[in-house]
Parts: structure tokens; sequence; C-alpha cells
């Protein structure tokens, strides 16, 4: 049986090592220039690749991107096509480069309703980068915490009706997650103004802190990060005790 005790943040150390992010605010930034809303999304793209080159040295050991939401298929075709389109792109022009940097990359969701060839260049990257510790890069795409519990409920079924698990614990539920064998975040970080979390991993996060920056996505940098984590230090997690 999986140990409970496992998945509790490290407290020893003041840095965040997992930092989980809503990147927000593509669409308004675009917007705001008078440009359509994919340009917003491709300069956020370029976001990420700085953000990714910088988190090794701010400490920071996970990484997981909220970029493509359960809900964000309401969008108009065009949209979701293009950040599809987005998605495909930057595995294939990042992959080498993530390789040599010791980026372990991997994604949550449900990865049937995606189109085939971006799921296979998703498994690719995952394989090619298997081995690699430097930074775990964990990205959501299609990615919901209501439908990741009714996914990891059937698995966590399963495993009950095959005789795996007893009297299932926090844990035992946990390892049926998307999220399996990740750490919980310690830091969950939303751009662009909006202060509510919007699906995003309501079990893994039910003890991280918040901070929620009025930045938009494509203008924040690496300094942000760097500002939040310093203000992290700051704060007294008691997960409850006196
Ligand atoms: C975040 O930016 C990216 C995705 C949700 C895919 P938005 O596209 O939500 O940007 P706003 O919130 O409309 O400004
Ligand atoms: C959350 O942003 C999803 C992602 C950042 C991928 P949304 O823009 O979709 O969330 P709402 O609609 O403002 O809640
Ligand atoms: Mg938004």
């Amino acid at each position: 049986m999986a140990d409970p005790a496992a998945r509790l943040p490290d407290t020893s150390v003041a840095r965040p090592r997992h930092v989980a992010i809503i990147m927000d605010g593509n669409g308004r930034w675009a917007v705001n220039k008078g440009w359509p809303r994919l340009v917003g999304h491709r300069k956020g793209a370029e976001r990420v690749k700085q953000l990714v080159r910088a988190c090794p040295d701010l400490g920071v050991n996970w990484l997981t991107l909220y970029a493509f939401s359960t809900e964000n298929w309401k969008r108009t075709t065009e949209e979701v096509l293009g950040l599809m389109a987005i998605f495909a792109r930057y595995i294939e022009r990042e992959a080498e480069g993530l390789s040599a940097e010791g980026v372990r990359m991997r994604f949550i969701g449900g990865r049937e309703r995606l189109d085939g060839r971006l799921q296979r260049l998703m498994a690719g990257i995952e394989a090619k980068t298997a081995m690699n510790t430097r930074l775990n890069l964990t990205v959501a795409i299609n990615y919901g915490g209501r439908d990741e519990i009714v996914r990891a409920s059937r698995r966590l079924a399963d495993k009950i009706a095959r005789g795996e698990v007893f009297e299932p614990n926090e844990a035992d539920f946990a390892a049926c997650l998307d999220t399996a064998g990740h750490p919980d975040p310690d830091l969950v970080i939303r751009s662009s103004g909006e202060t509510r979390t919007s699906n995003f991993l309501p079990f893994q996060a039910a003890y991280s802190e918040y901070e929620f920056t009025p930045t938009l996505w494509p203008d924040f940098t690496p300094d942000h990060l760097a500002e939040i984590l310093d203000r992290f230090s700051l704060r007294d997690r008691r997960f409850g005790s006196a």
C-alpha cells in the first residue's frame, strides 16, 4: 500500500520545490494590442521556454503548467486548432533542447480527445526525456480536475475489483491520478488577475499556497517568478499544526 506521508510537501526548505502555474491572460494581452488572440498564445509559449530554462537556477525542480482545460473546447475552432498547433510545434522544436537541458517532460489530462499526431508527439517526448531529472516539466492539456478525479475513481475501482487494493486511503487514490508519483505543488500561481482555480489540480493543491498576479501571461518573466518565490519563503505553512 502506498505511503500517505510520501505526498506531503517538504517543509524543510523555504523555496517551493514544485510550482504550478495557471497561465492566463494571453487573449486579453493580444486583444489589448488589437491583435488576434492566437498572437497572445504564441507569445505565451515563448514565455514558457524562458521560464523552463530559468526554473532549475531558481531552485524549482517541478514545474506544472495549465495549458488547455477540459472547458477550453468551448472556444472557437480556430482558437482550439491554433492552440493545438502551438503545442505540437513546441514539442517538435524544443525536444532536443529540453533533452540537452535535463528536462523531463510529461503530460496530464485526457489524451483520447487530442489529435493522433499530437498524441504521438507527446508520447515521443515523454519517452525521449524519461531519464532526465534536472527539471520535471508537466503540461496539462485537456486537463480538468473533476475529469481527472472521475478517471482516477475508475482506475481505483478496477484495482479494487482485481484485489490489488483493499479499503483505499488517500495515497491509494493519489496513485490513480494523472499525477501519480509527482509531489503536490507547494505553490500555485495564476496570472492575469483572475482569482479562481478553474478546475486545476483540486486534489493535489489542497494544501498549496496561492499567488495571484495581475500580470498577463505573455508579460510574465523569470523575474516575476523570482519575486514570487522570494515572497513564498516568508510564508508560514502549518498544515494544520498549532
Ligand atoms: C490562457 O489565456 C490560455 C488558455 C486558456 C488556453 P486565455 O486565452 O484564457 O486569455 P484570456 O483569459 O482570454 O485573456
Ligand atoms: C484556465 O484559464 C485554463 C488555462 C489557463 C489553460 P481560463 O481562461 O480557461 O479560465 P476561466 O474561463 O477564466 O475560468
Ligand atoms: Mg483566460
